[in-house]
């Protein structure tokens, strides 16, 4: 089934979930299998109708199969959206439910967690069907919170932009990491080891006061993180936050961050490159968790991970390359690199030295 949907996105297939007696109700989407199977996370939250769950789905799964292109990963893009079911609600049996719609899929989606889904959720899936990932860790393998390995994949990307953008090492850059949850407070240690000041703001105190002290960064409001003056300025909130406002407060000349759909609209994009900022593009520097994840899935060690992350600033530097020949903006040139890669069916394998 092809569906089309607004904003002329494709997805190759719809699957609706609808479980009464568990309360699952969402939808997978699945953009592209074209470079293997629809991979992407599983999304709870409470959304107004199921329209709305529906758009996010399918606006998610395009950004997967890009992003998943982009990493070199041999995976197309899906994403699943569950309604959050109102009150009290047995997640296991949520779970389970869900667990078995995607056993059904017999292996075009690959399911793992994201926003408001954990480990513990993925177990649960686990004993419905094998096409998840994302469970506990065992040794030696690729597996468990991909945190850490995204937060490796931001940095790496970061070293390449400030020695592009600004001429300099990390450890001569002052960087305003925006939200020190679970990627930003491990992309602040990395950034503190090589020597980088920092300035953090998160809406949680507790956890920006002890990343401060442990890392000696400067606490900035939330209000003002954007218009810190720092070199850097690293998103690991929330997405949509440059927009046609934050753009023209923003002092830093470099955007290199964790969080997804940084940009609110493609104009904001434009936006940045007319203010001689330069935007690293979110899905190429934020991959690291979804190589941990095809890792997992695909069976590879841990060192093929390692390696596929580390060589996130190369990917990077391939986009930017192509942005400057084609005189676009990065954002067009990764879209454009994605868009190519998944139409020739062609991933350009990368094994460890
Ligand atoms: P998280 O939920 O652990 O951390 C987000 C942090 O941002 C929290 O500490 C929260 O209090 C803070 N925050 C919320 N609103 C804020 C605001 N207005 N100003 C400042 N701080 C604010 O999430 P996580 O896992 O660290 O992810 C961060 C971002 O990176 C998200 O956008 C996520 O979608 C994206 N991402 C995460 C990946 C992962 O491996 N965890 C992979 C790829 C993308």
């Amino acid at each position: 089934m092809v569906l089309q949907v607004e904003g002329n996105s494709l997805v190759d297939e719809v699957v609706m979930l609808k479980d009464s007696a568990s309360g699952l109700d969402g939808v997978v989407a699945i953009h592209s299998t074209v470079l293997g199977p629809g991979a992407g996370g599983c999304r709870l939250w409470h959304y107004a109708d199921g329209e709305a769950a529906f758009a996010d789905a399918v606006r998610l799964a395009e950004g997967m199969s890009y992003k998943n292109a982009m990493a070199g990963l041999p995976l197309g893009g899906a994403k699943a959206v569950l309604r959050r079911p109102h009150g009290d609600f047995d997640r296991a049996a949520l779970f389970r439910a869900f667990g078995r719609a995607v056993a059904r899929l017999d292996g075009r989606y690959v399911t793992a967690e994201d926003v408001g889904t954990s480990v513990a959720d993925m177990e649960v899936v686990a004993g419905e069907t094998r096409h998840v990932a994302g469970l506990t860790q065992r040794a030696g393998r690729p597996g468990g919170d991909p945190s850490p390995h995204t937060a490796l994949g931001v940095f790496v990307a970061m070293e390449h932009a400030a020695r592009r953008r600004l001429g300099r090492s990390l450890g001569e850059c002052t960087v305003a990491i925006q939200g020190v949850g679970h990627v930003g407070e491990a992309l602040a240690h990395l950034l503190h080891g090589a020597g980088a000041r920092l300035i953090v703001a998160d809406v949680d105190s507790a956890r920006v006061a002890r990343v401060a002290v442990e890392t000696g960064a400067e606490v900035a409001s939330t209000a003002r993180i954007l218009s810190a003056q720092a070199d850097i300025f690293a998103p690991c909130a929330l997405g949509g936050v440059l927009n046609a406002e934050t753009v023209e407060v923003l002092r830093a000349p470099l955007v290199c961050g964790a969080a997804n759909n940084q940009l609110a609209t493609p104009a904001d994009g434009e936006r940045l490159a007319r203010r001689g900022v330069l935007y690293a593009p979110d899905y190429v520097v934020n991959a690291g968790g979804i190589i941990n994840v095809a890792g997992e899935y695909l069976g590879w060690a841990s060192e093929e991970v390692a390696f596929r992350v580390e060589s996130t600033g190369e990917r990077l530097a391939a986009v930017l390359d192509h942005a400057e020949a084609k005189g676009m903006p990065p954002h067009v040139a990764a879209d454009s690199l994605a868009r190519a890669a998944i139409a020739t069916g062609r991933v350009r394998a990368r094994v460890p030295a």
